[in-house]
Order: structure tokens, then sequence, then C-alpha cells
């Protein structure tokens, strides 16, 4: 395939922070036009001042990505700022480690509007303006989606944002059929458990998953880039994780009740570590 992203723009959501700000630097760095938007002005500042070092007409936005409403006229302000969009990051999204008794009905729509409804509306704004531009000669455009291991695997405790994560890959499954003769191309990431501050975010519960060591949010943005190279659709960081939904989609009900006795150990050892069942001092 081969895919070169210097000169091209670039639009990351999400990219205050974690795997949003390395994608940003990375293709800065590699020669892209990078437009960069979050919600917090001071960080996205840092973000684009080591982008600007690279790409000085690269730009930013601050912008709620969870007001639903501004999201589509977002797209098309950014798309016009950038001289059109080659390559859409979703990456912005919020985790909910909750189990499902524990969770409130607002949790879950702020997990859906976030993570699924805003970046399918940032879609839907910018892909007829994407066909029009090939049309007329441009390179094809490319939609990449940062989903998550989450949406394959449906890990206990990540109900909400399993299914938002779940909801995505679903969309853009069928939009990469869709789209399969069309100049628009779509890619899918699924993170394992990136160094990010994902994890200390208030409103969670403990990641369960503590026995898997952490990568660095540049490693994501390092395969992205190789992925659009390899014109590759779903890329899984790391790749064993691929393995393990393999396993999944052969034996549903054995990977469930390894699911469940996975929970069970976990929590038994996190509770041994604070010292839950002790006998108590006198
Ligand atoms: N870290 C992991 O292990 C992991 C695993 C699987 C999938 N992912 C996915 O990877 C993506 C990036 O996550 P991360 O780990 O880099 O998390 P992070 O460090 O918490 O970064 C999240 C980014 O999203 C932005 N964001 C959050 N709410 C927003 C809103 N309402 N409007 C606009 N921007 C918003 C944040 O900026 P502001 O707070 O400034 O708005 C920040 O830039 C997410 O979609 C996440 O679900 C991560």
């Amino acid at each position: 395939m081969g895919y070169d992203v210097d000169g091209k723009r670039v639009l990351v959501t999400g990219a205050s922070a974690g795997i949003g700000s390395a994608v940003a630097r990375g293709m800065a760095e590699r020669g892209a036009i990078v437009g960069i938007c979050a919600r917090r002005a001071d960080r996205l500042a840092e973000v684009l001042d080591d982008c600007q070092r690279y790409s000085p007409q690269s730009r930013s936005w601050v912008v709620d990505l969870a007001d639903l409403d501004r999201v589509s006229s977002f797209a098309l302000e950014a798309d016009d700022a950038l001289g059109g969009i080659d390559v859409l990051v979703n990456n912005a999204g919020i985790p909910k480690r909750r189990k499902v008794q524990a969770l409130t009905v607002e949790e879950i729509d702020a997990v859906m509007g976030l993570n699924y409804l805003s970046p399918v509306r940032l879609i839907l704004a910018l892909l007829p303006r994407m066909l029009a531009r090939a049309a007329e000669g441009r390179e094809p455009a490319h939609i990449v989606n940062i989903s998550s291991v989450a949406a394959r695997l449906s890990p206990p405790g990540e109900a909400a944002y399993a299914a938002s994560k779940a909801a995505l890959t679903a969309f853009s499954e069928c939009l990469a059929a869709e789209l399969w003769d069309q100049p628009v191309d779509v890619h899918l990431i699924n993170p394992g458990v990136i160094d990010t501050e994902l994890f200390e975010l208030p409103g969670n519960d403990p990641l369960l998953a503590t026995d898997i060591e952490p990568l660095p949010p540049a490693l994501v943005a390092d395969l992205l880039v190789e992925q659009l190279d390899r014109g590759a659709f779903e890329l899984y960081v790391p790749e064993w994780f691929r393995d393990l939904f393999a396993v999944k989609a052969g034996d549903i009900e054995g990977f469930i009740a390894g699911a469940a006795e996975y929970q069970r150990q976990r929590e038994a050892e996190a509770g041994a570590e604070a010292g839950i069942g002790a006998t108590p001092e006198t």
C-alpha cells in the first residue's frame, strides 16, 4: 500500500493527553499539519507547541465533544481551517470501570455519548467532503477509530465502556464494508493497557487487570502510522489480544466462564493486598 503522512492534514480528537497527544506529536514529527482538540486549554497548548515545532501550521480547538449538538459544526470548522482533513483520528474517550449494578443511567449515557455518538457525528459530518475531494482527485482520506480490546473481550466491570466501544467497532466494520470500493479507508485500533491518565480518572473502580504491563502511548502512535502504511483495517496493541479474541469467538461460554474466574481471582488478590478478611488487630 504505502502511505506518507508528510503534508497530510490530520485531525486528532482528545489530543491534550495520553494516546491522542502522542499521535498528534508523532504525526507532526512526520510532517503532517495537525489539528488537535480537547477541553483543557493549558494541556492542549503544550501539545500544540510541540507539534508546531515540526509543523507550524498545526492548530488547536478547545471543544467539549460530549456536547453532541456542537460536534458537527466543529467538524466542518476544523475541516475548513485545515484545508480538508486527510486523516480523522477519533480518539477522545472516557473510561467507566464500574459493575452494572452500581452504574447509573447518566453514566451509561455519558460514556455512550463521548465514545460512540460523538465520533459517529464527526464521521457523518466529514465523510461527504472526504468523498467529494477524492472525486476531485485528492488522495483517499482515512478514518481511524480508537476503540479498545474491551470492545472485543467485554471485560467484567466495564459493561458501559465496553458497550460504547463495541458500538464504535461495529460501526467501523459496517462503514469499512460500505466504503470498500470508495476512496475513504476505515481503520480500527484496539489498545490494551496503555500508560495514560485514563486509569486515574475519578468515578471509576480500580483496573482489574493489574497483571498486564502498560505500554507507552508513543507505541500506539508509531503503530498507527504503520497501520496506515499497510492499509490494515484492525490493529491490536499489543497483538496478542487478537489471539484472545479468536479464543472467545471459538468458545464464548468457556470464555465468559474464564472471565468470571479471572474476576474472582483478581478481586480476591486485591482484597488480600488491602487486608480485607484479615484478622483485625486488637
Ligand atoms: N489507555 C488505555 O489503556 C486505553 C485502552 C483502550 C482504549 N483506549 C482509548 O484510547 C483513547 C484515548 O485514551 P487515553 O488512554 O489516551 O486517555 P486519556 O489520557 O484520559 O486521554 C483522553 C483524551 O480525551 C479527551 N477528552 C475527554 N473527554 C473529552 C470531551 N468531553 N471532549 C473532548 N475531549 C475529551 C481528554 O482531554 P480533556 O480532558 O482535556 O478534554 C484527553 O485528551 C480513548 O478513546 C480510550 O477509550 C485507551
